[in-house]
């Protein structure tokens, strides 16, 4: 397409989603309806201020006319509600009265926006709350501004969330990730009992994610019932609480963590918020899946990838660990090629001193005793092999013992008089600093520009500690975080505007500080450094119920964490279910290993389309039993991959006297239409496929199946 075509393409597409009436003022204009496809989302002024009424179900047309709650809780009056606003005046009044003022409908991106100004009653305050409908996702978005109107004297934020809803009078239960370390994505559920439930990251690394999924009490049907739902899109300190009142009614309030943090809003200043995002469904988990991974697939990952098939990757880091070298990358990357893969990257160790964990972070040109000649001869050998470059970064982290911690020890996070706290031999940087920042720009920007590297891994090691700046003045000591992320999105996003063709992959110690912020900015995540197969069964598993699998990076590696001696095409197809990747030293495979590896990789290919791009259904859970069964559907139905995972060898409920496997009943499939199954005779209709299901004949641990399923 043209460049001119695309834009008038664009515009106009901006314009069809923007005149789709989202947001409809009331008569009164002091009440307004926001709507996506299946939802509504009410509100009014009433007492003065702005109240929520009703989030749920848009087909209801007897609808609650009470308010739950107000749409900014605020410190101030009764504490009936967990406040998102917390303010200091100059006087020291820590009350806020807020009074509605007027709203205006704006376009956001090519949605309607929901603007609201409240203000004080007394004190120069003004609060902007936004709300945005993303029709077609069934998604609100909410954000707050917040503003000193005044001529003199800061006003101190001791708190500021995103947003707020609140939810009708019932039991619900809570299901939200949290791990550590190689155990990433572990589902918690829990019963919200009275009381306040908070999940919160005091450290910068989260594990889980900030998604979160409320159901009413009972209902546990995977693709059916009420599910309230959300995430942060921040990747600093996030804060949920669930905040349940003894009549039942429950509040969920979200947004960056005010934990060790103030904002002094100066006259004139104003601060806004990071997005909140909410949804509600009636579809149950799967309709969680189905809202959040094409919404992050289709709007928030980068644009310039958006729509490219994600290449089979090499990784060094499982075979090399720090030593890595000229001679053995090319060998590796001589066997990588052989066996189908497309783009190959170094990870760590390659610059300057790195020969440990000990060593070298901060001095970003390359070790030349490891590569006598640099880099780009090197790359130019490997291009030459027709694969593409990458390489593996850590911006934000400095050893002690590098040449840039000698030359600016105040560069990193630290108190006078107290301990520098190190995390695998490392600090922070401070990167609320704009010499820090500028630093780190113009290494990674030399790097880019004097190599031809198609792929950044971007790690992150160490959690925040000792956030002191010394030599910011008092009143901006403690915004340090905020400044920080700023900054990191900042480096991210210059970086990208570029080298707009670099694929840039998010990690941090494995599955650290996956969001959605995040994910509008990085291709990819490294979900975790746990690559044995079993684990990743369970973490993929759940890291699919929110992102889409086009942003799932899976290696192929040695590490067996359970000593089970898995076989290797059982790990290829584990792996096979997000983006391809390999991380063996395959120069040490024997010719039978690589068969198997060019069969994985060349099916791969094959079904990876519908793999990366289709609707994903996760069938059977290895949290319920010991099996695992995801199936991807194509777009347009056509074709549709489904994954057989056998961690035991009899599942759940099955007997030695009644090994018969279970059915497995797809879904996302056209009815009447007739589909081929791979390994299976004849043609089935959708109908069949989906209510009686196919018996997949899978016996012993460790066994696997794919299955292609085509629409003839
Ligand atoms: C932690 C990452 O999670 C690993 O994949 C690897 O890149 C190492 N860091 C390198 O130090």
């Amino acid at each position: 397409m043209k460049p001119i075509t695309l834009l008038l393409f664009l515009c106009l597409m901006t314009i069809t989603v923007f005149s789709q009436n989202t947001i409809r003022p009331g008569g009164d204009g002091k009440s307004w309806t926001i709507e996506t496809r299946s939802t509504v989302y009410q509100l009014r002024v009433g007492n003065d201020e702005v109240q929520m009424l009703n989030y749920g179900n848009k087909s209801l047309t007897e609808r609650p006319n009470r308010a739950l709650g107000t749409e900014v809780p605020v410190r101030g009056g009764f504490v009936s509600s967990t406040p998102m606003l917390e303010v200091i005046f100059p006087d020291g009044v820590r009350d806020i009265e807020l009074m509605y003022q007027s709203y205006e409908i704006i376009n956001t991106e090519g949605y309607q926006t929901l603007k609201i100004i409240q203000s004080d009653k007394y004190y120069p305050l003004e609060v902007i709350s936004y709300i945005t409908s993303l029709p077609e996702y069934d998604l609100i978005e909410k954000w707050v501004e917040v503003r000193n109107t005044g001529r003199k004297g800061a006003i101190k934020i001791e708190n500021l969330l995103s947003g707020s809803i609140f939810l009708p009078k019932d039991a619900y239960e809570l299901t939200h990730y949290a791990g550590v370390w190689g155990y990433e994505f572990t589902p918690q559920t829990t019963k919200l009992t009275p009381g306040l439930k908070t999940l919160q990251v005091k450290d910068f690394k989260s594990y889980g994610s900030s998604s979160f999924l409320v159901r009413p009490e009972g209902e546990t049907d995977g693709h059916n019932g009420r599910v309230w739902f959300g995430s942060i899109k921040y990747s600093g300190n996030w804060r949920i609480d669930f905040d349940k009142s003894f009549n039942g009614a429950l509040q969920i309030t979200g947004g960056m963590n005010f934990w060790d943090q103030e904002l002094n809003l100066k006259p004139g200043g104003s601060y806004t918020t990071p997005p909140i995002v909410f949804g509600y469904t009636e579809k149950g988990t799967e309709g969680v899946t189905h809202i959040l991974t094409s919404y992050i697939r289709e709007k928030l990952l980068p644009a310039q990838h958006r729509e490219q098939l994600r290449p089979v990757l090499y990784n060094s880091w499982y075979a090399t660990t720090f030593n890595v070298n000229e001679e053995h990358q090319l060998a590796l990357a001589k066997v990588a090629k052989d066996i189908g893969v497309e783009m190959f990257v170094i990870d760590d160790g390659w610059f300057r001193g790195r020969v440990n964990d000990k060593a070298g972070l901060g001095d970003w040109t390359v070790d030349t005793n490891k590569f006598p000649n640099g880099l780009q001869p090197m790359i130019e050998k490997i291009n030459a092999l027709g694969l593409d470059f990458g390489i593996w970064i850590e911006p934000e982290m400095v050893n002690p013992n590098s040449d840039l911690y000698r030359a600016h020890p105040d560069w990193v996070f630290h108190f006078p008089n107290r301990q520098r706290h190190e995390g695998r031999n490392q600090l922070i940087l401070n990167l609320a600093r704009e010499d820090v920042y500028q630093y780190l720009y113009q290494s990674f920007h030399k790097l880019l520009k004097e190599n031809n590297i198609k792929f950044i891994k971007w790690d992150m090691n160490k959690q925040m500690t000792d956030p002191g700046f010394p030599a910011a003045p008092v009143d901006e000591q403690r915004a340090v975080r905020i400044r920080y992320m700023e900054n990191l999105y900042r480096l991210v996003e210059t970086l990208r505007s570029e080298f707009p063709d670099v694929w840039f992959e998010n990690c941090s110690s494995g599955g650290g500080r996956i969001d959605m912020a995040m994910n509008s900015r990085f291709d990819f995540n490294w979900t975790s450094d746990n690559t044995d197969p079993i684990d990743r069964i369970f973490i993929q598993d759940s890291y699919l119920t929110i992102f889409p699998a086009n942003t799932m990076i899976s290696w192929v590696t040695h590490e067996d964490w359970h000593r089970q001696n898995i076989p290797l095409d059982f790990k290829f197809d584990v792996s096979m279910a997000g983006v391809l990747g390999v991380g063996y030293d395959i120069t040490k495979w024997t010719e039978s290993e690589k068969d198997i590896a060019k069969e994985k990789i060349a099916r791969y290919k094959e079904i990876r389309k519908t793999v990366q791009y289709g609707t994903p259904y996760r069938l059977v859970s290895p949290f319920d039993t010991n099996r695992s069964i995801l199936q991807f559907v194509a777009k347009d139905h056509s074709e549709s991959i489904v994954f057989v995972y056998n961690l035991a060898e009899y599942p759940n409920n099955v007997t030695p006297g009644n090994q018969q496997s279970p059915l497995v009943r797809l879904r996302g499939l056209l009815p009447d239409t007739r589909y081929a199954v791979d390994g299976f005779e004849g043609l089935y209709s959708g109908n069949y496929l989906m209510n009686t299901g196919l018996e997949i004949p899978l016996r012993g641990a460790f066994k696997s199946r794919i299955l292609k399923i085509t629409k003839q």
